[in-house]
């Protein structure tokens, strides 16, 4: 066994030399605008409470009640007791919300791309798949076993030639996050619905970062650009915008049935609590009542990134709630975001794997809830410590 462990720690030391160890920063109190971590007040530029409404009181009420009612935990998968009736209301809900005949819960935005794309793809298929996409996609893609094409990231010239190479498979199906995770820029939505049907190819998106921001009615990306009805396979997030927990699929009756019999990672789990499933539909509600949140979080964001941009920041072509500052070296990345702590300032390193080789970057989230101020103070810091750091 010390073979074993000395392996790992070889493995470790290689993690801290490159400056890639990666550890944990516990909070106490509520993830909201302002975080406590090490008895430190800090602005939280770093969550994906976007709307700001994790600790809305619906939201509170609704999951304190079920609690009380029902509860801690469903022990059971949902296809052997663990379907609370609060489930099929929440699915219900969330088919209205995206405006789609079903909708069905998973536990995770994790094993829903795992489950769905391993579920609807198989030997003899081919996926095209964005090549910036979240790590839950291409481990779905893995396990899927079908054949693999990326195109470059929003390339529609890239994506045209792969269909045209993937002429002859059985199925095509191509999926692409919606508003890239650590980009924050936006899938072309209008030209890859052209394309998959001038190639008759499925196309799979991934809201969890588009959901709750996007579209007059808060349901996405697809919304807002008018494609929703010619997306066939539509997943979101609900632990992002929504400040709950879990994810969804979202689309026709027949493939939510399809899905429901066979994804492995929703058939061997064991069902959400019904606490998050009662806070999932009450931020529904709150999504499509308070419509200021979501123009609110753009609003700010662009603020912010018209004053970064203006003072010489990198900052790839966001145009989300989600801005990379672009540094590339880790080091320097991780001695930015600490500079930035010493004020206060919650501005989270991301290293590789989770961005490219020398990619490494600060990604800022704004809160739709963050007062102007607040923001005008920060992106002061930043362009102070940018300087300082010779980043601008
Ligand atoms: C684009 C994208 N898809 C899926 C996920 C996974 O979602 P979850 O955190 O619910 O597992 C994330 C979250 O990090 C994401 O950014």
């Amino acid at each position: 066994m010390e073979d074993f462990y000395a392996d790992l720690a070889q493995k470790l030391e290689k993690l801290h030399a490159e400056h890639l160890f990666r550890e944990f920063k516990s909070v106490a109190g509520p993830l909201s605008e302002w975080v406590e971590i090490k008895g430190k007040r800090l602005l939280n530029l770093s969550s994906n409470n976007y709307l700001g409404i994790a600790g809305h009181p619906l939201l509170r009420t609704a999951a304190s009640q079920a609690v009380q009612q029902l509860g801690c935990g469903s022990t059971s998968a949902r296809l052997i007791a663990g379907n609370y009736e609060l489930y099929d209301q929440a699915e219900k809900d969330l088919a209205r919300f995206k405006d789609t005949e079903a909708a069905l819960i998973f536990n995770s935005g994790y094993t829903a791309n795992l489950g769905i794309i391993s579920t609807l793809a198989d030997r003899g298929d081919i996926i095209l798949s964005d090549n910036t996409n979240h790590a839950s996609i291409i481990d779905g893609i893995r396990l899927s076993g079908a054949d693999l094409l990326r195109f470059k990231h929003t390339d529609m010239g890239d994506l045209e030639r792969c269909l045209q190479k993937a002429a002859g498979y059985r199925h095509k199906l191509i999926i692409t996050d919606s508003v890239f995770s650590m980009d924050g820029d936006l899938a072309p939505l209008p030209a890859i619905v052209e394309l998959k049907d001038k190639y008759k190819a499925a196309l799979m998106i991934d809201e969890a970062h588009g959901g709750g921001i996007f579209g007059e009615n808060g349901r996405g990306l697809a919304e807002y650009y008018g494609v929703s009805h010619r997306v066939e396979i539509t997943m979101g997030t609900l632990g992002k915008a929504f400040g709950c927990f879990g994810a969804y699929v979202a689309g026709r009756k027949i493939l939510i049935d399809y899905l429901r019999n066979k994804t492995r990672s929703f058939i061997y789990t064991t069902g959400l609590p019904p606490s998050v499933l009662a806070s999932v539909q009450a931020a529904l509600q709150v999504v499509q009542q308070e419509k200021w949140r979501r123009e609110g979080v753009l609003a700010k964001a662009a603020w912010v990134r018209n004053e970064l941009a203006e003072a010489g920041f990198k900052l790839l072509d966001s145009q989300s709630q989600i801005i990379p500052i672009l540094i590339g070296d880790n080091t320097a990345t991780v001695e930015f975001s600490r500079r930035l702590f010493d004020e206060n300032i919650l501005a989270v390193a991301i290293r590789p794997p989770t961005v490219p080789l020398n990619a490494a970057r600060l990604r800022l989230t704004v809160m739709a809830t963050h007062s102007n101020e607040e923001l005008a103070g920060a992106v002061q810091h930043l362009k102070q410590i940018g300087r300082e750091l010779g980043i601008i």
